[in-house]
């Protein structure tokens, strides 16, 4: 099988036991926490920020952590994640004054890094960093929350990004962010897509471990 990663969203984790409950979604399968961060300035809808990240890893969640910037400026807050345990950084591309120096910074700092695009992002900010890229993650829905339905045109941009990591021949992720479930995660990795967020469909259910089986089991087919 193609070498598929589950990356819960813990902004539908409960906050109250945060720690616990990615403990439980880690135990239940899953390969990456996929970290939220809003800004009510670039999306409408406040999370947190990096002395949470640093309270998984002081908790002992060993697991990669996924940190998805949702914040403007991007750069300054890019170290402070480095130094909470962060493993993967990506912001958007409209979000930097500087996409170029913003992957270096995050490289610099000794993380994974990676462009984000919103659905009317436009794919042209790939077209002079993809030997700076670790990820690509392509939004599904408009930020800002959980729970929205995905946006079915996403599927011809994922194929299109795909088709451009492959001329590249460079190893870059391609990670799909918002209304991933069950249902319709086989068409989205048909498409080209290896690195699924989800956050309502997993930690909406009482079962980690089926939903995340259950995707994995359509994964496979
Ligand atoms: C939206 C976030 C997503 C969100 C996904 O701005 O980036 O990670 O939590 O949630 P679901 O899977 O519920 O669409
Ligand atoms: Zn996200």
């Amino acid at each position: 099988m193609k070498d598929f990663l589950i990356a819960p969203s813990i902004l539908s984790a409960d906050f109250a036991r945060l720690g616990e409950d990615v403990d439980r979604v880690l135990a239940a399968g899953a390969d990456v926490v996929h970290f939220d961060v809003m800004d009510n300035h670039y999306v409408p809808n406040l999370t947190f920020g990096a002395p949470i990240c640093k309270a998984l890893r002081d908790y002992g969640i060993t697991a990669p952590i996924d940190v998805h910037l949702m914040v403007k400026p991007v750069d300054r807050i890019i170290p402070d994640f480095a130094k909470a345990g962060a493993s993967m950084i990506t912001f958007h591309a409209e979000a930097s004054e500087h996409v170029d120096r913003s992957l270096q910074l995050i490289k610099e700092h000794g993380c994974q890094a990676g462009l984000v695009f919103n659905p009317a992002t436009p794919l042209h900010y790939l077209d002079h960093v993809m030997d700076k890229l670790d990820m690509i993650l392509l939004m599904s829905v408009n930020p800002g929350f959980g729970g929205q339905s995905f946006i079915p045109g996403t599927l011809d941009k994922l194929r299109e990004v795909r088709r451009r990591i492959d001329e590249s021949g460079r190893d870059i992720r391609l990670e799909i962010d918002g209304g991933v479930k069950v249902d319709n995660i086989r068409e989205i990795a048909e498409a080209g897509a290896d690195m699924f967020v989800a956050g309502s469909a997993i930690f909406g259910q009482p079962d980690y471990k089926t939903v995340i089986d259950e995707m994995r089991a359509e994964l496979s087919k």
